[in-house]
């Protein structure tokens, strides 16, 4: 559904460049809630400024729902109104929610649809389908002054939707809002993307946004996609941040010649058994450092953290027989105290 290649931006301002974007290859599949993270600067905003062409990206291509949109923006004045019409169909949701405090609710829904060439009736119509969708019926009439954030984020979704869009992008649409405010509209957006199939590209510095309703999730740093995939797909990756920050698993070796391992299993794989069958097979005292069970992407996903005796050499067949039990398992790269610290610590004892 929207697909960027070799994406780049590079702002020029008093004689200085900055690279926001540096070749970013994207790819957001037809009905997916996909999620961008990165650290303040990454170029989160960029990007999304630049899939609906708000910005004018410097090099690379922009395809959303099919239609080239960059080589609609470089065809000159009549492809402007094509622009602009393939733009209507894409919404867009802001973390300040840019509503006009002078008009109503609804009539801050309507302003897209007059723009659109919508008649008075069906522009009233729509609106107030939209607001009863985004459950806001009863205050049409209402100013955004007189709504709390959460709602006015409500209008905001409304008036994002009013072009009938197949894509929204959310710039950090919950940053603004209290968790519980957060939560609610993180499943109106789930709601809107199940019910009506809408693709979602958001953008967030919040992992929990990304556990609670991403299907895939990109990591962005220094204007580069250094990860993406599935929620899934990460988690299966062996050493990939975004899951290790999707799900933290703690715990430090207790000593040196220690082998840290950290099993992920999706589903219904139980571990536990397994690990106490492993224990028994090969006679080996394992100690469990950190768990964790949760639901990412809706599919209930756990990682455990172990520690064997002996150095990695010593337990390579250990870790082959979890393999062969379809753990997915990987070997931590996690500080071993040195010889030093592990006596201090003796000592201290
Ligand atoms: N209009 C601009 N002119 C010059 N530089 C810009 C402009 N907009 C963004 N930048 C620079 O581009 C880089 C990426 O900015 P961007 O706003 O995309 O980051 P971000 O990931 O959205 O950060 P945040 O999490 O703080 O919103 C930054 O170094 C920023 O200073
Ligand atoms: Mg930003």
């Amino acid at each position: 559904m929207i697909t960027t290649t070799g994406l780049t931006k590079v702002y020029r301002s008093r004689g200085r460049e900055v690279t926001a974007l540096d070749g970013v290859d994207l790819h957001v599949r037809e009905g997916e809630v996909y999620g961008v993270v990165g650290q303040s600067g990454a170029g989160k905003s960029t990007l999304i400024r630049c899939v609906n062409l708000l910005e004018r990206p410097t090099s690379g291509t922009v395809t959303v729902a099919g239609q080239d949109l960059t080589a609609l923006a470089g065809r000159g004045l009549r492809a402007g109104a094509a622009l602009r019409e393939a733009r209507s169909h894409i919404g867009m949701v802001f973390q300040h929610f840019n509503l006009l405090s002078s008009r109503t609710v609804q009539s801050n829904i309507e302003l897209p649809l007059e723009i659109l060439g919508l008649s008075g009736q069906e522009r009233r119509r729509k609106a107030l389908d939209l607001l009863d969708l985004v459950g806001l019926a009863d205050k049409a009439k209402a100013y955004p002054g007189q709504l709390s954030g959460g709602q006015k984020q409500r209008v905001g979704i409304a008036r994002a939707l009013a072009g009938d869009p197949k894509v929204l992008l959310s710039d950090e649409s919950t940053s603004a809002l209290d968790p519980e405010t957060t939560r609610s509209i993180l499943q109106l957006l789930r709601d809107l993307n199940q019910q009506l199939g809408l693709t979602v590209l958001l953008i967030t510095h919040e992992m929990d946004v990304v556990k609670t309703i991403c299907d895939s999730a990109a990591l962005m740093k220094g204007g580069r996609v250094v990860e993406s995939g599935t929620v899934a797909e990460l988690l299966a990756t062996p050493g990939s941040e975004l899951a290790a920050e999707l799900f933290p698993v703690g715990g430090e070796p207790s000593g040196p010649d220690r082998t840290v391992v950290d099993v992920t299993f999706h589903g219904e794989a139980a571990t536990q058994p397994v690990i106490s069958q492993l224990s028994r097979t090969y006679n080996v005292d394992i100690s469990i450092l950190g768990a964790a069970m949760d639901t990412v992407g809706g599919k209930q996903v756990g990682r455990m953290r172990i520690e064997l005796p002996g150095r990695f050499e010593e337990n390579v067949v250990p870790i082959g027989f979890l393999r062969e039990q379809g753990l997915q398992v990987d070997v931590a790269d996690v500080h071993t105290p040195a010889p030093a610290d592990a006596l201090l610590k003796e000592g201290a004892k």
